[in-house]
């Protein structure tokens, strides 16, 4: 009997191993005839660690398992199938499950990830066979048809960027992945590379071939163990079986990669600095242009992609540029893996077209708070999104529609709180988040940042609120027109938003007032 318990670092936060420990312990105890399979996480994160049975009528979950659930599980019939009160039926069939769309983690949880085997049964590697057979510049189009923008929250098209870089040129050309998924509350990066490697890696290899790059790097933050493991394990696997080398998958063009660790600094997700990092130097932002599609890694032409977008890349070349188009709204086009995080009552991954509301999103999908209290904000795209109040939950999730009222939906991280939240600490957090992670190339960035808590610091105190609260919305002012990055350029929308849709949170408090 298969019996699946996740590798991924969340359910093993929750004790995964230990339960996967329990089930070899108590099945040679009772010579009972079980293989473990680590699979990945299917999202569900309140329902960790998530067990899952293959028995006749499909794969029947239980969760959340403890150890000490274990012997009383098997008990009960476990092996079967059989009812317990920790059973939660097929797993296919659990709601939050069935509703998604799942084409970019179709795999993830389902398949031993390090199998290339399981892979293939499962539809892998078809993407690249598909793209093996045309022509470079064909495979670009496709891309670009699709309608596919970076996932790493810019939006820009992958496939133009990718035509950047098929024209430009260059003696060597490299694909960079951007796995340094710094965004608090985000996890799809790390989820798909733990629970379906080799759709990054086929991915890569597609746009190498697409490029004409022959080499790439997938850069992880290292805070990600498990992703990084499971990034080795699967390129050595994929090496081994040709579908990655001096001929992918016999046709004479070559494509290899290899995994590069990260030190830790936020900054590093921009992509230049990133760049800089794998060069071996100091993680510091660099000026644009010249673009690193034209002069990128070493100075030659780079396609620096998200994780997610170039995972997004097998399904389309699949599948076909109009299958993937048809889904979503406006020019976002395709599906988007949200996270649903903080106080949330159903938190976790879950894939779906561009379009829900952010109320559908919050209320329907994620259950409202953990702590039953009402939702007050939701901060939408990392520590650099803006928080948005109930009032703009009609808002759906579309990278116009939320730039429209001056949000990101970023890299799609969704954070929500209750109604305890202080929203004044939440924009001197934003501003403490940047003073820490700049990396001090320009001064809006490094020296606002310090200030801005200072002033959030002088709000909170109650000295002189009002000009105080003219001087942090100025400050932002200069910060998002004059910080060469992202970081320094994004920090104004938590701030700003904070301020316009939470006034009553940076009003004075009336003792420091009165001592003034
Ligand atoms: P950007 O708008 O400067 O560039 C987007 C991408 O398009 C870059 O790769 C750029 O090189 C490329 N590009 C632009 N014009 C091009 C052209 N003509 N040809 C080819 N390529 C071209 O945005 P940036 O600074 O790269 O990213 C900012 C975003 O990063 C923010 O929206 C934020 O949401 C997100 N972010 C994501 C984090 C994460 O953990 N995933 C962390 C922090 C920020
Ligand atoms: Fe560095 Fe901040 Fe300037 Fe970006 S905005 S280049 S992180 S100082």
């Amino acid at each position: 009997v298969r019996i699946y318990v996740p590798r991924d670092a969340a359910a093993l936060a929750l004790g995964a191993d230990r339960v996967a420990k329990a089930l070899s312990r108590e099945a040679e105890t009772r010579k009972l005839d079980i293989t473990i399979v680590h699979n990945g996480s299917r999202g569900m994160h309140w329902l960790e660690p998530l067990v899952e049975v293959e028995t006749a009528q499909g794969r029947i979950a239980y969760g959340p398992v403890k150890p000490s659930d274990v012997a009383a599980l098997l008990d009960a019939g476990l092996l079967e199938g059989k009812a317990h009160p920790l059973c939660l039926g097929g797993t296919e069939e659990i709601p939050f499950l069935k509703n998604q769309t799942r084409l970019t983690f179709a795999r993830c949880g389902v398949i031993d990830p390090v199998s290339l085997d399981d892979y293939k049964a499962h539809g892998g590697l078809k993407g690249l066979e598909n793209a093996i057979a045309m022509a470079p510049a064909d495979v670009v189009k496709q891309v670009t048809d699709s309608g596919l923008r970076g996932r790493g929250g810019a939006g820009f098209p992958t496939g133009i960027k990718w035509k950047t870089v098929l024209d430009a040129p260059g003696d060597r050309k490299y694909i960079v992945c951007n796995a340094d998924e710094g965004d608090s509350g985000t996890f799809a990066d790390r989820m798909i590379m733990e629970g379906d490697p080799f759709v990054l890696i086929e991915g890569m290899a597609i746009a190498g071939l697409a490029t004409g790059a022959t080499k790439g790097f997938v850069y992880i933050r290292s805070e990600y163990p498990q992703a990084i493991d499971a990034m080795n394990e699967a390129v050595t696997v994929a090496r081994g079986a040709g579908v990655l080398g001096p001929s992918v998958l016999g046709s004479g063009k070559a494509f290899d990669m290899e995994i590069r660790v990260g030190a830790g600094a936020y900054v590093c997700g921009e992509e230049t600095a990133l760049l800089n990092s794998l060069e071996g130097k100091r993680g510091i932002v660099r000026a644009k242009p010249p673009l690193p599609a034209l002069q990128g890694f070493m100075g030659r032409p780079t396609v620096v992609n998200n994780v997610i977008s170039l995972a997004s890349v097998p399904i389309i070349m699949d599948k076909g540029a109009d299958f993937y188009r048809d889904f979503g709204m406006g020019r976002s086009r395709g599906t988007i893996p949200l996270q649903i995080a903080g106080n949330v009552k159903h938190g976790g991954l879950y894939e779906t077209a561009f379009g829900l509301t952010l109320g559908e999103i919050i209320d329907v999908i994620g259950g409202g708070t953990a702590t039953g209290r009402p939702v007050r904000a939701v901060q939408v795209g990392g520590p650099l999104g803006a928080y948005f109040p109930r009032a703009l939950f009609d808002t759906p999730f579309d990278y116009e529609a939320f730039a429209a009222k001056d949000g990101l939906i970023g890299h799609a991280g969704i954070t929500v709180f209750d109604d305890t939240v202080d929203m004044l600490k939440q924009a001197r957090f934003a501003m403490e988040f940047c003073a820490v992670e700049s990396c001090g190339k320009c001064t809006p960035c490094r020296i606002g940042s310090t200030r801005g808590v200072e002033t959030a610091d002088r709000i909170a105190q109650g000295i002189e609120p009002e000009k105080n609260r003219e001087l942090l919305a100025d400050l932002c002012n200069t910060m998002k027109f004059g910080s060469l990055c992202a970081l320094g350029g994004f920090t104004p929308y938590p701030v700003l938003s904070a301020m316009n849709h939470f006034p009553e949170d940076f009003s004075p408090a009336p003792m420091v007032e009165a001592a003034e």
